[in-house]
């Protein structure tokens, strides 16, 4: 059994508590002495504050958030920006959503902090469109900052000015890529940017510009208010701190699970019940589909940056999608890679034309009628959209492929000497 201490509740800490969205019980718990906190620090201590603690992004590529601030140029006449990447749509990935709906403050809090750090008197959230009750609530909580001084002009009478706008995106994938989401925001049609330069070089409206995740930014408060050695002591020397698991799929309590990085899906399953009972689990995704694919092999592997990747994966966005031995792996790969044909922007071809024939593929695959150079051609699609496409999109759709035909390539050939998928028949049971 695991202790119940593996769990570190900080920014899931009051989400059980009476309406914990408002103002009065984010500063009853407290709430905005961060803030207080950062203000009373000069800029660039904030920054080297945050490069300290070792916080690393939280949207997926664990860039490190203080050095990504550091980048932003002083002095140089422009406007700076920070934008708050809320567009979370990597399947399996609900982390943000439920964040900003049971704590909108601290991401604002946050906001407020991290744009004193990089001097922008201008920050932005861009959230999903699709997502209204979160949307009201982020737009019912700005207002309450505003009117108790935490935004607009002279914040808390510190002199620094903040005006933060909400904008809600129309829910296409690409808009999370952060320099399409960027287009977006500026009235545009939401395409990648070549990168160089990076976005705190020319960013929104070509100007210095620090895109950060929800999560990341959320994490900000409690690191100024209770301190870099208090954030240090949980999680791995290159992957510090806490932060969200979202646990989906065949597990008996699936949700959000607050732990150090670092922990296991072992350990992560045994706070959840485990999988479903009587069933095993088969495959899982240690970071949405876009991350390789893990099986029952791999259940040990630190959740950190390091150890994932050392067992040949990506942490990515930690939505640890748990499959069990019901689950056809090609029909799954086939589902993840018909979302990202659906969800190409089409600005290049290995992804818009590679994603459309690996869809074509799997579906031959998946009913019976692929053979078996099907799958060297799948890897081959496979190998030239990888590394070779415009931005991460095209190497997510890859990665499934990849790796479902490392670990399962006999259940891929199975789907040919059975003459279709053998999940769908009396035969599945040979394959449970
Ligand atoms: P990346 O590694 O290219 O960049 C990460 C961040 O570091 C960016 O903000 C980038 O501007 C910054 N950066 C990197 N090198 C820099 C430099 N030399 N100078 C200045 N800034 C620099 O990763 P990318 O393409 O931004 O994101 C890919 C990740 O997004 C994937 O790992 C995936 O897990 C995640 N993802 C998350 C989704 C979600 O719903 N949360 C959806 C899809 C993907
Ligand atoms: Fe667009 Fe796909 Fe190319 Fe990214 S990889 S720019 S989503 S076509």
């Amino acid at each position: 059994m695991t202790e119940p201490s593996l769990l570190t509740p900080v920014l899931s800490a009051n989400w059980d508590e009476h309406q914990p969205w408002t103002l009065d019980t984010y500063r009853r718990d407290g709430g905005y002495d961060g803030l207080r906190k950062a203000l009373a620090m000069h800029p660039d201590e904030v920054i080297q504050t945050v490069k300290d603690s070792g916080l690393r992004g939280r949207g997926g590529a664990g860039f490190p958030t203080g050095m990504k601030w550091g980048f932003i140029p002083q002095n140089d006449g422009k406007p700076h920006y920070l934008v708050v990447n809320a567009d979370e749509s990597e399947p399996g990935t609900c982390k943000d959503i439920p964040l900003m709906y049971a704590n909108p403050h601290v991401l604002i809090e946050g906001v407020i902090i991290a744009s004193y750090a990089i001097r922008s008197g201008h920050a932005f959230i861009y959230v999903r469109g699709e997502v209204v009750p979160v949307l009201r609530r982020l737009h019912a909580a700005v207002r309450e900052a505003y009117a108790a001084g935490y935004l607009g002009k002279n914040v808390l009478g510190s002199g620094f000015d903040l005006e933060l706008t909400v904008h809600a995106g129309a829910g296409a994938y690409i808009c999370g890529e952060e320099t399409a989401l960027l287009d977006s925001l500026e009235g545009r049609r939401g395409q990648p940017r070549l990168r160089p330069p990076f976005p705190a070089v020319a960013g929104l409206y070509a100007s210095p510009t620090c895109v950060n995740n929800v999560e990341s930014i959320a994490s900000v408060p409690p690191i100024l208010n209770k301190g870099v050695e208090w954030f240090r002591s949980m999680g791995s020397e290159k992957s510090p701190g806490f932060t969200l698991y979202s646990l989906s799929g065949h597990v008996t309590r699936p949700g959000q699970y607050e732990a150090p990085l670092g922990v296991t899906l072992r350990q992560l399953l045994d706070l959840a019940g485990g999988v479903r009972a009587g069933h095993r689990i088969k495959f899982w995704t240690p970071g949405g589909s876009s991350t390789p694919m893990f099986t029952d092999e791999h259940l040990d592997v630190p959740l950190d940056y390091e150890g994932v990747g050392a067992a040949g994966s990506m942490l990515g966005t930690k939505a640890l999608q748990i499959f069990d031995e019901t689950v056809c792996v090609v029909r799954a790969v086939l589902r993840w890679t018909e979302f990202y044909e659906h969800e190409s922007c089409g600005k290049c071809t290995p992804c818009r034309e590679g994603t459309y024939w690996l869809t074509q593929l799997l579906t031959r695959l998946e009913h019976g009628e692929g053979t078996e150079e099907d799958l060297e051609t799948l890897l081959d699609v496979a190998d030239n959209i990888l590394g070779k496409s415009f931005c991460a999109l095209g190497d997510g759709a890859a990665s499934p492929i990849q790796s479902s035909l490392k670990y399962f390539r006999d259940e891929y050939l199975a789907h040919f000497e059975h003459g279709g998928c053998p999940f769908d028949t009396a035969a599945s049971t040979a394959w449970a």
